[in-house]
C-alpha cells in the first residue's frame, strides 16, 4: 500500500452529512431555535453567560474592541507570531496594534514582553491559545488588572483547550472563536464572541448581526469542505494532492505558496450572519468534540513518546486541544524535501511574522526565529497508531540526517 499523508484535514463528525441535508431542507424552520441552542451549549461548554456567534473570528474580535469601551486610537498588544487578520482589525477599528514577542517554548505571547510594552496608552493585550496551547493567562491578568487593562482572548485554535482545568475563551474581558474551514470545530465558516457583560453583549450582538445571509457562500464552502475532505483524505491523498506536492517541489516552486495558493479560494472566510445550519453542525460539533480533544491528544501523546530526544518540538501544555503539531528545525528546507519524498507532507510559515509584514522594527526574534523554523507535521483524529509510528520513524531518520 502506498502510504502518504497530507499535512492537514477537514474535520467532520459522524452523521454530519445526513444533518446537513436535513437542515438545508428544513431551512426556514425555527432557525432562531438552533442559533439560540447553540448560544447556550457553546456558553454552558466555557461557564460563560453571553456567547454571541458572528460570521467569522475577525467580526467578532472588530465587534468585542469596538464594544468594551476601549480609548480611540489606543495601543493594543497582540503576539507578534499571530494571523494577520488580528492586526487588520484591531487597526481597522481604529485602533494601533503593538506586537509583543513569543515565548519559543509554547510559541505564546511572553508576560515579560507584554510587561515591557505596556505604558500609558495601552487599552487591551490580545493573548492567543496559539496551535490550542494554553497561554499564560493567569501571569498576563495579574499584570493587567491593577491597571485595568482588558484581556481579550483568541482561541481560534483553542475549542476544547483548558487552563488549569478553566475553559479558554472564560477568563478575560472578551474571547472570540474561529470555526473557519480549517478549524478543528467548524461550521464552514462562522465564530463566536463571549462577553462578561450584558450591555457588552448587546452591543455585539447588534453589530455582527447586520448583513444579507450568505447563502450561497456557505453553499460553496460546503461543497469546498467536501473536496477537500476527499482529496486529503488518506485513501485518496497518495494518488492526487501527494503527486502534486511532488511535481511542485521538483520544479523548485515553493511548497506552501503553491499549497496555500490553492486552497485559498476555496477557504475563504465566511461572510454573512451565522445562520441555523451552521448552528446544527456546531451542535454536532460539541457532541463529537470530547471524542476528538481525545484522540487528538493520545496521538500526541504518542507522537512525543515516539520522537527521538533529538528532534526538538512545541511543549504542549496541559489542557491543550492540539490544534497542530510542530516540530522545530534549522534545516527547514532540506527536511521537508527529504520527508515529501517518502510521504510526509508538512506545512511551514504556520503563522504570521507580524513585525515583519508590517514593517515593525521592534525586535521580536523568537517570533523570527519561530517563523522560519517551525514545521507542522499532521496530526488529526483520522491518523491511527500505526501513522504516528510511520511518521515518528521518518522524523528520527531525518534527525540523523540533518539539523533539527
Ligand atoms: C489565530 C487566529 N486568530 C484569528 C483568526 C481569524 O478567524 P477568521 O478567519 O474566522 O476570521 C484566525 C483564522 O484563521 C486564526 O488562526
Amino acid at each position: 500500500m502506498i502510504r502518504a499523508l497530507s499535512r492537514r484535514t477537514i474535520t467532520a463528525y459522524p452523521g454530519e452529512v445526513r444533518d446537513l441535508l436535513d437542515a438545508w431542507l428544513r431551512m426556514d424552520v425555527q432557525p432562531r431555535e438552533a442559533i439560540q441552542r447553540f448560544k447556550t451549549e457553546f456558553a454552558g461548554l466555557l461557564g460563560v453567560k453571553y456567547a454571541i456567534p458572528t460570521p467569522n473570528g475577525r467580526s467578532a474580535l472588530h465587534a468585542i474592541v469596538n464594544s468594551l469601551g476601549l480609548e480611540p486610537g489606543s495601543e493594543v498588544i497582540i503576539p507578534a507570531y499571530e494571523d494577520k487578520s488580528v492586526p487588520d482589525t484591531v487597526i481597522a477599528a481604529g485602533f494601533r496594534p503593538v506586537f509583543a514577542d513569543i515565548d519559543p517554548e509554547t510559541q505564546n505571547i511572553d508576560p515579560k514582553e507584554v510587561k515591557r510594552l505596556i505604558n500609558r496608552h495601552t487599552s487591551a493585550v490580545i493573548i492567543a491559545h496559539i496551535f490550542g496551547n494554553p497561554a499564560p493567562v493567569q501571569e498576563i491578568r495579574a499584570i493587567l488588572e491593577p491597571r485595568g487593562i482588558k484581556m481579550i482572548e483568541d482561541c481560534a485554535h483553542a475549542v476544547g483547550t483548558s487552563i488549569q482545568g478553566r475553559p479558554a475563551g472564560s477568563m478575560g474581558d472578551a474571547a472570540f472563536f474561529s470555526f473557519h474551514l480549517t478549524k478543528p470545530f467548524m461550521t464552514f465558516g462562522g465564530g463566536m464572541a463571549v462577553v462578561r457583560d450584558a450591555d457588552i453583549a448587546s452591543s455585539v450582538e447588534q453589530m455582527v448581526s447586520h448583513g444579507k445571509p450568505d447563502t450561497w457562500g456557505l453553499a460553496r464552502r460546503m461543497a469546498s469542505a467536501g473536496l477537500l475532505k476527499a482529496v486529503t483524505s488518506k485513501a485518496v491523498f497518495p494518488f492526487v494532492g501527494y503527486p502534486l506536492a511532488l511535481i511542485q517541489e521538483h520544479l523548485g516552486q515553493g511548497l506552501t505558496r503553491a499549497y496555500d495558493n490553492t486552497l485559498r479560494p476555496f477557504t475563504r472566510t465566511g461572510g454573512g450572519p451565522f445562520n441555523a445550519i451552521q448552528a446544527v453542525i456546531g451542535l454536532g460539533m460539541l457532541q463529537y468534540l470530547p471524542r476528538m480533544l481525545e484522540q487528538r491528544r493520545r496521538l500526541a501523546a504518542l507522537l512525543d513518546k515516539l520522537l527521538a530526544p533529538g528532534v526538538p518540538r512545541l511543549q504542549h501544555r496541559e489542557g491543550s486541544s492540539i490544534y497542530f503539531y510542530l516540530v522545530f528545525a534549522r534545516e527547514t528546507a532540506k527536511i521537508r524535501r527529504y520527508l515529501l519524498r517518502r510521504g510526509l507532507d508538512t506545512g511551514i510559515h504556520v503563522m504570521r511574522n507580524l513585525p515583519l509584514m508590517f514593517n515593525d522594527p521592534s525586535p521580536a526574534p523568537n517570533t523570527a526565529w519561530a517563523w522560519e523554523h517551525t514545521i507542522q507535521v499532521p496530526l488529526h483524529e483520522y491518523l491511527d497508531e500505526g501513522d504516528i509510528r510511520w511518521m515518528a520513524g521518518l522524523l528520527n531518520a531525518a534527525a540523523v540526517r540533518f539539523k533539527y
